[in-house]
C-alpha cells in the first residue's frame, strides 16, 4: 500500500473530473467496464473523421503538451502526419521521473484503456502503425495494468490488424521498461534507449516528427497528452477549447506534495489559482506556515506564499519568470531546511547528468561543490563568492548544454536565491 498515490475527490461545486473520472471508479482490468463508461467512442468518432479530421480536432482544442514543455500537440502531429515517408511511430513518454510527478502512473494505473485508446486514436492520425511507450521501471503495477490492457485490446479486436473493423488501420503497442536513468524521459534518449544504445539525448534539430525512432518522423506524448485525446473527440475540439483559458486550454493534472494535508494529483481547469489549489488539497498541516512553493519541478523554479494568486496557466507561470513543467506543486513550510533541500536538487542533477557534454558534467558538479560551500557556511578563500561562482556556472550550463537537464538544472537554485532570499545568511 505504501506506494499508492491519493487521488482527489471531488468536492462539491468543484467542475466535474474528465481525466480522473474513471480512476478508482471504473474497474481498470476489464475492457468491458472500459466501453461501458464510454470507452471506445472516442476512436468510433476518430475513424468516421478520418486522419486529417482528428489533427484539426486536436488542434482546434488548443491541447499542448502535458509533460512539462507545452508544445502544441496538432502541431507534432500534423508535422509528423506531413513527413512523405511511410513509416511513422509513436512514442508515449511514460517514463515519468521529475521529482515529485506522479500524475501519470494515477492514470496507468487507474484508467490504461484510455491510454491505448489515445494510443490508437493518435497512431490513426498521424499513419503510425507501431506505437511504443516507455515506462519507468520503478512502475511495477502499472507495468501489470498496462500490460493487461494491451493484451486485452488486442485479443479484441482494439488492436492489431482492421482495427474496429476499418479495413486497413493497423496499430500494435509494445511496452518498453526505462532501467531508472531520469535522462531517459527526454525524447531523444528514449530513441535511443529503445534502438539499443546508451540512454543520450541527441542534439535537436532535426526533431523527431522529421526523424526520430529508427531516424523516421516519431509523434512522442506524454502520458498526459494523450489521455486528453479521447475527451477532445467525445466532446469536440471547440467544446473543449471552453475549458480552462483561452490560451492554456482543457483540465489540467497537479501532483501535491510536501508540506500538505492531503497530497495526492488534483485535476482542475487551467486558470484555478494555486491557493485554490492547495485549498482543495486541504492547505499545511495545523500549527506549519507556508514557506514557499516548488512550481513545475526541479526544473521549475520557487514561488513565495505572498503569490498564490497566480493563475495556474502556461502563460501566466512564465510571466513569473517560473513554468508549470509537468504539474509538481511541492510545498515547504517554516520547518524545511531550505538549504538542506536544495542540496538534494543539485545532487539529483550531478547524478542524473548523463555526462555527454561538459557544461553539464562539469557544471552540476561544480554547482554542487560551491552549493555545499555555501550551506556549509564555508568560504571559497581567494576567489571570493560562491554566489557569483554558482551564478556564472548556472549561465553557462542554460546556454550550453545539449539537453533541458543541463539547461535546466540551475533554475530552481536560481530562484531559491533572487525569490525567496535563500542563502543570504550563509553567503
Ligand atoms: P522542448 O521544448 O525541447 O520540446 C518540447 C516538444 O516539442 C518536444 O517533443 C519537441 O520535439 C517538440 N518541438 C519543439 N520544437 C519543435 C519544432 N520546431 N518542430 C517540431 N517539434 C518541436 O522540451 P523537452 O526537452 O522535450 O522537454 C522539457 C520539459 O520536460 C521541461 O519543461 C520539464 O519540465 C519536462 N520534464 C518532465 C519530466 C517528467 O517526468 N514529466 C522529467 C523531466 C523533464
Ligand atoms: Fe547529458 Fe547533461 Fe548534456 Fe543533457 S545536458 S546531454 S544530460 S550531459
Amino acid at each position: 500500500k505504501g506506494n499508492e498515490t491519493p487521488v482527489s475527490v471531488p468536492q462539491q461545486g468543484e467542475p466535474g473530473l474528465r481525466l480522473l473520472r474513471r480512476v478508482g471508479v471504473v474497474d481498470p482490468e476489464s475492457l468491458d467496464a472500459y466501453r461501458a463508461s464510454g470507452g471506445y467512442a472516442a476512436l468510433r468518432n476518430a475513424l468516421l473523421l478520418g486522419p486529417a479530421g482528428v489533427i484539426r480536432e486536436v488542434t482546434d482544442s488548443g491541447l499542448m503538451g502535458r509533460g512539462g514543455a507545452a508544445f502544441p500537440t496538432g502541431r507534432k502531429w500534423d508535422a509528423t502526419a506531413r513527413q512523405p515517408v511511410r513509416t511513422r511511430y509513436l512514442v508515449c513518454n511514460a517514463d515519468e521521473s521529475e521529482p515529485g510527478t506522479f500524475k501519470d502512473r494515477v492514470l496507468i494505473e487507474g484508467d490504461p484503456f484510455a491510454l491505448v485508446e489515445a494510443m490508437t486514436i493518435a497512431a490513426f492520425a498521424i499513419g503510425a502503425q507501431k506505437g511504443y511507450v516507455y515506462l519507468r521501471g520503478e512502475y511495477p503495477r502499472a507495468l501489470r495494468v498496462l500490460r493487461n490492457a494491451v493484451d486485452i485490446a488486442r485479443e479484441r479486436g482494439f488492436l492489431g490488424e482492421d482495427i474496429m473493423g476499418r479495413r486497413g488501420f493497423s496499430f500494435d503497442i509494445e511496452i518498453r521498461r526505462g532501467a531508472g536513468a531520469y535522462i531517459c524521459g527526454e525524447e531523444t534518449a528514449i530513441f535511443n534507449s529503445i534502438e539499443g544504445f546508451r540512454g543520450e539525448p541527441r542534439t535537436k534539430p532535426p526533431f523527431p516528427v522529421e526523424k526520430g525512432l529508427f531516424g523516421k518522423p516519431t509523434v512522442v506524448n506524454n502520458v498526459e497528452t494523450l489521455v486528453n485525446v479521447p475527451l477532445i473527440l467525445t466532446e469536440g475540439g471547440a467544446a473543449y477549447r471552453r475549458i480552462g483559458t483561452e490560451r492554456s486550454s482543457g483540465p489540467k493534472l497537479f501532483c501535491l506534495s510536501g508540506s500538505v494535508r492531503r497530497p495526492g494529483v488534483y485535476e482542475v481547469p487551467f486558470g484555478t489559482t494555486l491557493g485554490e489549489l492547495i485549498d482543495l488539497a486541504g492547505g499545511v498541516p495545523a500549527g506549519r506556515e507556508l514557506r514557499a512553493i516548488l512550481l513545475g519541478g526541479a526544473a521549475g523554479g520557487f514561488v513565495r506564499p505572498d503569490e498564490t494568486t497566480l493563475p495556474l496557466t502556461m502563460e501566466d507561470a512564465r510571466a513569473e519568470g517560473t513554468t508549470l513543467g509537468s504539474g509538481v506543486v511541492l510545498m515547504l513550510d517554516d520547518q524545511a531546511d531550505l538549504g538542506g533541500f536544495l542540496l538534494r536538487i543539485a545532487a539529483f542533477f550531478r547524478d542524473e547528468s548523463c555526462g555527454q557534454c561538459v557544461p553539464c558534467r562539469i557544471g552540476t558538479v561544480r554547482q554542487e561543490e560551491a552549493l555545499h560551500r555555501i550551506v556549509g557556511g564555508r568560504k571559497l578563500g581567494t576567489d571570493g563568492d560562491d554566489l557569483v561562482v554558482l551564478r556564472e556556472v548556472g549561465q553557462v550550463m542554460r546556454d550550453s548544454s545539449i539537453c533541458g537537464l543541463g539547461q535546466t538544472a540551475w533554475n530552481a537554485i536560481e530562484s531559491a536565491i533572487d525569490r525567496l532570499g535563500a542563502l543570504e545568511e550563509q553567503s
